[in-house]
């Protein structure tokens, strides 16, 4: 079932993606090298509790950290731990919150003070599929219009999409239906409709799209071991364009001493 949220749904949403976001901002800042993903963990759950949220992730299905951070062929999930950052790395941050009941949920890739032309194109590729599936997110059209116009964007520009994992309803629960894969795979895809909220999160291989998940239970990584990266907002569906709840918010300048 499809949970279609009414406007007093839609304000706690905005202000759990508005949190998302700048949690989402300040652990993107605090990546660098030398810190530990550990450090990083740590840091972004000190950032939710200091804007009054809890990690959506932590304890969902057992999984034991605040944020998800994969580094280079790390596709999604990975675990914190003393793995230190190096310059070059590329690092995909996941971070979803609830607040006051609802969660916000958005991810990024960034580079360890800075890397190659080719990481950077597929960091670029992977934001833009994201753009072009928001843009299909409209009343009226199919989760399968989201999917197709990221699957074209990410395989014109020499990139693939993983299959394995999808995007999703999001709500009260970080998983709700409908799924949202980043690939047209066939079956029949509901209708889009005001007031739905979708996580759209294109998670996009350099090499080929297969993935396998590491011993540790959760890590998902590449095949062939080259880089992935991974962008995702969450997104309030209507009659118009859709309206991106995890754009980082301005924070208000601190007036001159
Ligand atoms: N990466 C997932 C998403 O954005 C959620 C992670 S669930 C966790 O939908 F348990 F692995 F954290
Ligand atoms: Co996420
Ligand atoms: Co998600």
């Amino acid at each position: 079932m499809i949970i279609l949220k009414s406007e007093r749904d839609q304000k706690a949403m905005r202000e759990a993606g508005a949190i998302a976001a700048l949690v989402l901002n300040e652990v993107a800042r605090f990546v660098a090298p030398g810190v530990t993903t550990l450090d990083v963990d740590d840091y972004a759950a000190a950032r939710m509790r200091c804007h009054g949220a809890r990690s959506a992730f932590l304890g969902y299905h057992n999984y034991p950290c605040h944020v998800c951070i994969s580094v280079n062929e790390e596709v999604v999930h990975g675990i914190a731990g003393r793995r230190r950052l190096e310059f070059g790395d590329l690092v995909s941050i996941d971070v979803g919150v609830y607040y006051h009941g609802f969660v916000g949920d958005t991810a990024r890739t960034v580079p360890v003070g800075g890397c190659d032309a080719r990481a950077q194109k597929l960091m670029d590729v992977t934001e833009r599929a994201l753009y072009e599936g928001i843009a299909q997110a409209v009343a009226g059209k199919r989760v399968v219009d989201v999917s197709r116009a990221i699957q074209q964007f990410v395989e014109a520009n020499g990139f693939s999409v993983v299959r394995e994992f999808v995007g999703h309803g999001v709500g009260r629960s970080v998983h709700e239906e409908p799924q949202v894969p980043n690939y047209v795979d066939g079956k029949s895809s509901p209708r889009l409709r005001s007031g739905m909220t979708l996580a759209i999160e294109p998670m996009v291989n350099a090499g080929g799209p297969g993935v396998r998940v590491l011993s540790d239970g959760w890590t998902v990584v590449s095949e062939d071991g080259l880089p992935s990266a991974h962008f995702e907002h969450t997104v309030l569906v209507g009659e118009g364009p859709a309206e991106i709840l995890t754009c980082c918010p301005e924070t208000p300048l601190r007036p001159l001493p």
